[in-house]
């Protein structure tokens, strides 16, 4: 069972070290500046992959597709679908049969994607799902009529721990037949210093990113985080591939958070482990795949190879 917001954060913030899970950034305040973040001309990520839909549409089509037989598009963590409206607005012109299903935690972005495909794409089938990914990906059609493509997409793979990444891709795997797909976009390695610079902007946009979840606790929790007292810090290890986010406490203080009835400590310069976005090489992608029970079919790239999306079907 997964914990409610108020025990997660009582959890991360009594452990030793402190923690505070990413998933949380995504209220309507941090959906605004992650919108803000993909339109930094230092992270790269969003256009990367725009781009390996631009260069590889037709590509992807033929393998969805194959065969001619029709296929579900399903997509985890749908968003805006500003990159996959080029794929939905290519499969249409070539007349692919095929339908629509965006999954999405957040009803109020589902409704807004509805709206936008209704009108600029009239004639694609769209069946919105607003619930959890897996328990979405159980209410479809089983039967094997139409081949299922899961589209988990922009690098969201990259903010799970690796153990947590297999578990993901095992349940999926566990639901899909031999004849789906699963499209993951990953983040690869490239130099370093265009990697902190997309995590590390000048303009203080990923620092409020990571602050306001000290601020949604303070709006939902009654917490009194004065966020003036820490201070964000990116690093990104060439050897891992992790890119990680921590919030530093700059002085000693105690921080009440009311729904919990709780205090808790900060030491002068202690840190808060606030996110973790995985770069990968081709390799480790190939044997995560294989520790989950999936196999790679295919890999599209961008032009600098800075992001691939891997194709992976059942072994
Ligand atoms: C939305 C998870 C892909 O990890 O790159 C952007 C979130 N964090 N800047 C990422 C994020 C800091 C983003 N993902």
């Amino acid at each position: 069972m997964s914990l409610s917001f108020a025990e997660e954060v009582r959890k991360g913030l009594s452990s030793k070290p402190k923690f505070l899970s990413s998933k949380y950034f995504y209220n309507e305040k941090g959906d605004e500046i992650f919108q803000e973040i993909m339109k930094m001309p230092e992270y790269y990520l969003t256009r990367s992959e725009y781009e390996v839909f631009t260069m590889h549409k037709e590509a992807i089509l033929n393998l969805f597709g194959g065969g001619g037989k029709p296929f579900q598009l399903i997509e985890f963590g749908a968003g805006d679908g500003f990159k996959t409206k080029v794929l939905l607005k290519h499969f249409l012109k070539r007349n692919a049969r095929f339908k629509y299903y965006p999954i999405d935690i957040s009803g109020n972005v589902l409704e807004e994607l509805s709206a936008d495909l209704k009108k600029n794409f009239p004639t694609l089938g769209v069946k919105p799902l607003n619930n959890e990914y897996f328990k979405a990906l159980d209410k479809l059609d089983h039967s094997g009529a139409m081949r299922k493509a899961v589209l988990f997409l922009g690098s969201n793979i990259g903010n799970f721990l690796h153990d947590q990444a297999v578990s993901f891709l095992c349940q999926l795997a566990k639901k899909l037949s031999h004849e789906d797909y699963v499209m993951v976009g990953f983040d690869l390695k490239k130099d370093p210093e265009a990697i902190l610079n997309a995590y590390d902007d000048p303009y203080g946009i990923t620092k409020a990113f990571n602050l306001n979840l000290l601020k949604r606790i303070n709006d939902e929790l009654g917490g009194n985080f004065d966020t003036t007292n820490f201070k964000h810090w990116p690093i990104y290890n060439p050897l891992t591939g992790a890119t990680k986010s921590f919030l530093v406490s700059t002085k000693s203080q105690e921080v009440f958070i009311e729904s919990l009835q709780q205090n808790f400590s900060f030491k002068a310069w202690e840190a808060i482990d606030m996110e973790i976005s995985q770069k990968y090489d081709l390799d480790t992608i190939k044997s995560l795949g294989a520790e989950a029970g999936l196999e790679v079919a295919k890999e599209f790239f961008d032009c600098k190879h800075y992001f691939v999306n891997t194709v992976f079907k059942r072994i």
